[in-house]
């Protein structure tokens, strides 16, 4: 029998039950959902709403219940709807109509966005440390590869010297903005909902100051309409989780790229990569190429929340019932993602030779070259000029700037001398470029440096 047979005529449709059934999959906030019923049990009890002993022995049912939930005893029904709806329904059943008073001053509306709240929440704090994980892994390699030259690409083409620790600290930069953003995200959606009811508060004296502090809230969420309609806390959120797989997508991207046969500019470990069933040459970069596939996926869960929630009038409306499992969903791609991502990372090598001959082979001093003449006084625009006719030249001759003969290089200005080899070595050419974040090792030492104490400030 339904809780709300005292109104009906009819038994629910066996099909509407299915359908409007979420305990498949919100089963998962069985924790949250019991810890916040504690909270307000207490609360009630506290405020002399219900009678001190039946808020202990509420309490005491619910301790037994995620015990039980635990070891794996619990069975939860689909007539009983939700996860909030068992729990109670298990409750009293369990310890009798003292569980009826639980719901005193409550909602199922308020009572599940503080389960979600509470769930995204704690699920915050581990991605946070995947990601800090990825940001050591990025210092290392960084730190091992502080010389080590290669390319930096504008359309991927060849564009201006760089080293791979700068690009490893690119990443590093890049993580550490989604490290803020899920910081950001989890500091505005730290208001308890609870209290709020179905959407307008009660008229019992309930506690909300307590009720939030009893669940590690910073404070009760300001208005009571507001509370049981808000779901952008968890679209901010898979906001900010898609914006950390974009990175990673772009990362992977790199990664198949470098570890082609056309770049071979690394080698993923052999635990980290698969064979082939067919092409027995094979080594795959399956790891890369699933997280660039997964970032679809969270894409996906954003916008069927930001669908979902489209031109939804306040307040509850059953289609927030949907805000769940893309939510889940995000947070398993995640969570599986960052730390395979991670290992595969710190498991592959640099092959540096090949960075650097890509780095000799490609032109990227020609910028370099162009300076060296402005330096000696030709105004930019026309040492582009005279550079870019070098370059022609080298590229019918097979040569490179840095091969070219001298008198080839004063056939096309005088202002060209012996020195200029020099200028033109790759490492004058990135060690050259000590402004503040570029890729000459003192500069990239103190990206390295920033990005440790960035780290070091999170550590628990
Ligand atoms: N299972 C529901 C959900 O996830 C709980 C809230 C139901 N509230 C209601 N008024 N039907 O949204």
């Amino acid at each position: 029998m339904k809780l709300w047979a005292g109104r009906f005529q009819k038994e629910t449709d066996t099909l509407v039950n299915d359908f409007n059934s979420s305990i498949t999959f919100d089963a998962r906030m069985y924790r949250q959902d019991i810890e916040g019923s504690m909270a307000h049990a207490a609360m009630l009890g506290k405020q002399g709403i219900i009678e001190p002993h039946e808020a202990e022995k509420i309490i005491a049912g619910l301790q037994a219940i995620l015990a039980d939930i635990e070891a794996d005893k619990v069975e939860f029904s689909l007539d009983n709807e939700d996860i909030h709806m068992n729990i109670e329904a298990i409750l009293t059943e369990r310890i009798g109509d003292t569980g009826k008073r639980l719901h005193t001053a409550r909602s199922r509306n308020d009572q599940v966005a503080t389960d979600f709240r509470l769930y995204v929440k704690g699920e915050i704090p581990k991605i946070i440390s995947m990601c800090l994980e990825l940001e050591k892994v990025l210092v290392k390699k960084a730190e091992a590869n502080l010389d080590t030259v290669m390319p930096g690409y504008t359309h991927l083409q060849r564009a201006q010297p760089s080293t791979f620790a700068h690009y490893m600290m690119a990443y590093a930069n890049m993580i550490r903005r989604d490290v803020t953003r899920l910081e950001d995200c989890l500091e505005r959606m730290d208001e308890c909902p609870l209290g709020a009811g179905a959407l307008a508060t009660s008229t019992y004296p309930v506690d909300r100051f307590q009720t939030a502090a009893a669940l590690g809230f910073k404070k009760p969420t300001d208005n009571s309409m507001d509370s049981v309609s808000d779901r952008d806390f968890a679209i901010e959120f898979l906001a900010a989780c898609s914006i950390l797989m974009m990175h990673l997508s772009r990362f992977s991207e790199e990664i198949i790229l470098w570890c082609s046969w056309e770049f071979k500019f690394v080698e993923l470990d052999d635990a980290y990569s698969t064979g082939s069933s067919i092409m027995p040459q094979k080594k795959n970069p399956d790891v890369a190429e699933l997280v660039r596939g997964k970032t679809g996926r969270v894409y996906g869960s954003l916008v069927t929340l930001l669908t979902v929630m489209k031109a939804l009038p306040l307040a509850y409306n059953k289609d927030m019932q949907e805000d769940k499992e893309c939510v889940f969903d995000a947070i398993d791609t995640v969570e599986m993602c960052v730390p395979v991502f991670t290992a595969m990372l710190d498991t592959l090598s640099v092959v540096k030779k090949n960075m650097r001959t890509a780095a000799a082979g490609g032109f990227i001093n020609a910028t370099d070259c162009a300076d060296y003449l402005t330096k000696k006084g030709m105004p930019f625009r026309e040492a582009y000029m005279i550079v870019g006719r070098l370059v022609n030249m080298c590229i019918k001759t097979g040569e490179t700037l840095d091969t070219l003969p001298l008198k080839d290089f004063r056939s096309i200005s005088n202002l060209f001398d012996e020195d200029v080899y020099e200028a033109l070595e790759l490492k004058t050419c990135v060690n050259g470029r000590k402004v503040y974040g570029g890729p000459a090792k003192e500069a990239v030492e103190q990206q390295i440096a920033n990005i440790k104490t960035f780290i070091e400030a999170r550590k628990v």
